[in-house]
């Protein structure tokens, strides 16, 4: 096939067969695919869906674009991943893989940038000086058997078809498709050849998806899928309602991670989120018996210091400074301009637009216009007062990160907007909405 007739077919409404999938994703991950190319047949498959056939075959083209890691007979325990469908200020990646690890899973994290108005795992660790989310796959391997756990990126190696799809996705407006979300996740996650994966489909006005109907069909897509290709599987729908814990935006949310592992603080829903998901991972490996148990281990896992040091040794070893944990001001770069953002009003924070919030995070400079475009790590809100807090006209209610006071200003705006109002205490989201 000509690129151009595979776009038409998908244009049109057709379902493409195996082999021009498997032409597209060469196209793709060679670069004889334009980004043009690449982009209308992202949008036509946005728009006219997939079949289920189609889906998996994108998926398993996907995974073949690059290696897929073999762990057989290399490991002392089950090789455990969890990923998220993305939402703003959701860090919990970088606390649960070191976690897991400290439980006696094995963590092989291959994780994304940016996408759309949510944030990256990616993003978020390439912020720490040195680190390199692109490693040879010896290293992955050599370091998940000591550590327990790596958090890299796609590569030219792994996955390549979703890094270049992904980065064109990110600026074209073709995220919010369950076969493309699908085939993303999961080629990646079967790039790294697990054993066991915990889905986080995220729910509400910062996610991807916006109700439980639509994130259900893409749970139920994802899972399905990865079932099919030999992965157990579960997908937690959690509510992404508002930011996830106190912070969005690269380095506050590494510096808000930092915090979370040491104890110095952890935001209650971020924590509670945390949990739930290193629970299912825990059980469905079958680590530990029951969701008591898990969850017992994981608050081990961080009140003994382990997770914090694996995290520690991950860095350290994939590039980053030995003592981060000790002086991350000396490392991680802080915005020139920080200005309170006050409550205009008295009242309750009732709800809050958080694909808005996402999105000013980008305008800051946090996220991507464009695919080659380099993110400022420093910008975006900390100190994040949650949905359901009662507050006094002008206290502070977040703080903003930015470049320059203009774009502080306008950030400020941009969040205030993104927030509704109550006189009396608003009935809160449950933190998990479904399991699947
Ligand atoms: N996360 C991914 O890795 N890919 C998507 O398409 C969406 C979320």
């Amino acid at each position: 096939y000509l690129p151009q007739e595979i776009i038409k077919l998908k244009r049109n409404g057709g379902q493409l067969p195996e082999a021009a999938i498997q032409q597209f994703v060469a196209g793709i991950t060679d670069n004889s695919f334009s980004e043009g190319q690449t982009a209308a047949l992202a949008m036509a498959i946005y728009l006219n869906g997939m079949a289920t056939e189609e889906t998996v075959a994108l998926t398993r083209a996907m995974r073949d674009s690059g290696a897929v890691l073999n762990w057989a007979g290399k490991l002392n325990g089950p090789v455990v991943d969890k990923h998220s469908t993305g939402g703003v200020g959701d860090k919990v990646s970088l606390m649960l893989a070191p976690m897991i690890a400290a439980c006696g899973g094995y963590v092989p994290m291959i994780a994304g940038r940016g996408l759309g108005h949510t944030g990256g795992t990616v993003d978020k660790l390439e912020t720490i000086p040195g680190y390199s989310c692109t490693q040879p796959l010896a290293k992955i391997q050599a370091e998940v058997a000591r550590l327990g756990c790596v958090i890299v990126g796609q590569s030219a190696e792994l996955a390549p078809a979703d890094r270049r799809l992904y980065l064109i996705r990110d600026v074209t407006a073709t995220v919010e498709s369950i076969p493309l979300i699908t085939a993303s996740i999961l080629s990646k996650k079967l790039a790294a050849g697990l054993d066991v994966l915990t889905m986080d489909v995220k729910i509400g006005s910062g996610a991807i998806m916006k109700n439980v109907a639509d994130a259900s069909a893409l749970a139920t897509s994802i899972v399905n899928t990865a079932k099919g290709a030999g992965v157990k599987t579960q997908a937690l729908l959690t509510d992404m309602n508002e930011c996830l814990g106190a912070t969005a935006g690269n380095v506050l949310e590494v510096l808000e991670t930092l915090d979370y592992l040491t104890g110095k603080y952890r935001e209650p829903r971020l924590h509670q989120v945390t949990l739930e998901l290193g629970a299912s991972m825990l059980q469905l490996s079958g680590l530990f018996a029951d969701k008591t148990s898990a969850v017992a281990a994981l608050e081990r896992s961080l009140t003994s210091g382990k997770a914090a040091e694996i995290f520690a040794q991950m860095v350290s070893s994939l590039g980053g400074p030995a003592d981060l944990f000790e002086k991350p001001a000396q490392y991680l770069a802080a915005a020139p301009v920080v200005l309170d953002i006050q409550a205009p009003q008295a009242g309750y924070l009732a709800a809050s637009d958080t694909t808005a919030v996402g999105m000013a995070v980008v305008r800051l400079g946090g996220g991507r216009a464009h695919p080659a475009q380099v993110i400022d790590p420093a910008v975006g809100f900390s100190d994040i007062v949650a949905l359901g807090g009662k507050v006094s006209q002008g206290d502070v209610i977040a703080r903003v990160h930015a470049a320059s006071v203009e774009a502080a200003q306008k950030a400020t705006s941009e969040y205030l907007a993104a927030l509704s109002w109550s006189e009396s205490a608003p009935q809160l989201h449950p933190i998990v909405h479904k399991i699947i």
